[in-house]
């Protein structure tokens, strides 16, 4: 099928409220490593990695060996019956989640996973409520949709009670005002706020993102989440870290994200990167957390921890041990911030550049003083970059931030290469008058 018979099939079938990036949506064929083709055959640098998922690449050989092996065995078993892959995968987990968080729930989504979290902090502590961060995004379920904090994303308003959202650490546009290091990361004493004045002081959890992906890489100062840790647990809540796009390595140097300020939460969710692109979460916590589930009622998942997607983690752990390891990770990503900060001194359109290893955010503004969004700025970036061949991704509350992430196994050379595309497109956006 040609793009246009696509895009005809879906307007007719799809939903319509389905987000597609560009003006002339773009449909893709086939990927091999840092590169995807759409079905006209133009190649696209991928620095989205299909929402920072494909971690070791497209096509990688690691991971679709295990998947065609898997596909020739069994397919599918459910939850009900335990597999060599689950029980591995746990294993391997094991060694590189922090401190005692080496058991796991397996299921589908990243959604499923801030799910699963939070009913698990909510039977091991009697409790019900929930603080969330302004600016969070956890998904689709109506709880998620709760506990996110983005009015574009919750759909339907409030349905879910019991969540609360307290003030993010986004030094960019401080929401207290302030400057770090002098506000000495006042914004985390506003859980305690929130809990007091909104909860009835006992809480169940508080939720959170070591970076906020959707919300636009926004990056907390080091020493925000010890801080709200004592205070979360001075309430008797579990700290749940939502690792969905932070894990495996992406922000280079450790292989969580949360691991880079020392805290060790009690619960961890994971997804995206972790199958290269099947659908796989993980819920990690400690076994003494997890105990607290046994009696509490029953629960399955049918799809969780699927053969497949869990012989693709396999794969996808293995590769990333040889082939993009955090520290891999952490140095290509310094290239690549080094780059864009270079682009800033040259592009008064980009306001901030934020973020760790191979995450980074690039916010654009009309005005370096007011900050003003730079929203069509953003369109017709994406337009130009598209052109260009280079596929990148956006978001933060105003729509106004790049997001930049290639697969793990990005090189200096490819980061050379985006940085030149994106050069070339900001030059043209610079000039353009909107
Ligand atoms: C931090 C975070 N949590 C949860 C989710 C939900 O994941 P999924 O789309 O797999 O349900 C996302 C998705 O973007 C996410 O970025």
């Amino acid at each position: 099928m040609n793009a246009q018979e696509i895009l005809e099939k879906q307007r007719k079938h799809l939903w319509p409220n389905q987000l597609l990036y560009y003006t002339d949506p773009l449909p893709l064929e086939r990927g091999e490593g840092l590169y995807v083709w759409d079905v006209e055959g133009n190649r696209y640098l991928d620095f989205f990695a299909g929402i920072l998922t494909t971690s070791v690449g497209h096509n990688n050989p690691r991971v679709n060996q295990r998947i065609h092996e898997q596909v020739d065995k069994l397919l599918h078993t459910s939850t009900l019956y335990p597999h060599a892959n689950q029980v591995l995968l746990g294993e391997r987990l094991a060694e590189i989640t922090p401190g005692e968080l080496n058991t796991f729930y397996f299921g589908t989504s990243g959604t499923d996973a801030d799910e699963t979290a939070v009913m698990l902090a909510r039977v091991h502590t009697g409790h019900q409520e929930v603080i969330a961060l302004r600016h969070g995004y956890s998904g689709k379920s109506p709880m998620a949709m709760a506990l996110t904090g983005q009015a574009p994303w919750r759909m339907g308003g409030d349905t879910v009670v019991g969540i609360k959202h307290a003030i993010n650490p986004y030094c960019y546009r401080c929401p207290l005002k302030m400057t770090y290091p002098e506000c000495g990361v006042a914004c985390a004493e506003d859980v305690e706020d929130v809990i007091r004045t909104t909860t009835s002081g006992r809480i169940a959890a508080f939720l959170a993102e070591p970076i906020q992906g959707v919300g636009g890489f926004i990056t907390p100062p080091p020493e925000y989440f010890a801080r709200v840790q004592e205070i979360v647990h001075r309430y008797g809540g579990l700290l749940i870290i939502d690792e969905v796009q932070t894990g495996f390595g992406r922000t280079g140097e450790y292989w969580f994200a949360i691991q880079r300020s020392g805290v060790v939460p009690d619960v961890m969710t994971m997804a995206k990167g972790i199958a290269n692109g099947l659908p796989l979460s993980a819920t990690a916590t400690t076994p003494e957390i997890a105990q607290s589930m046994v009696g509490a009622g029953l629960t399955i998942s049918t799809f969780g921890g699927n053969p497949v997607s869990t012989a693709a983690a396999l794969g996808t752990l293995e590769a990333m041990h040889e082939e993009a390891h955090p520290q891999h990770v952490a140095e290509v990503g310094a290239h690549l911030r080094a780059g864009l900060e270079r682009l800033q001194e040259k592009y008064p359109l980009i306001g901030d550049v934020r973020g760790y290893g191979l995450m980074q955010g690039v916010e654009m503004v009309t005005d370096r003083e007011s900050k003003e969004p730079a929203v069509k700025q953003v369109g017709a970036l994406f337009e130009i970059t598209k052109q260009a061949g280079l596929l990148i991704g956006k978001g933060g509350l105003y729509g106004n931030t790049l997001r930049i992430a290639p697969p793990l196994t990005a090189t200096k050379e490819h980061v050379e290469e985006a940085l030149e595309k994106l050069d070339y497109a900001f030059a043209q956006v610079q000039e353009m008058s909107f």
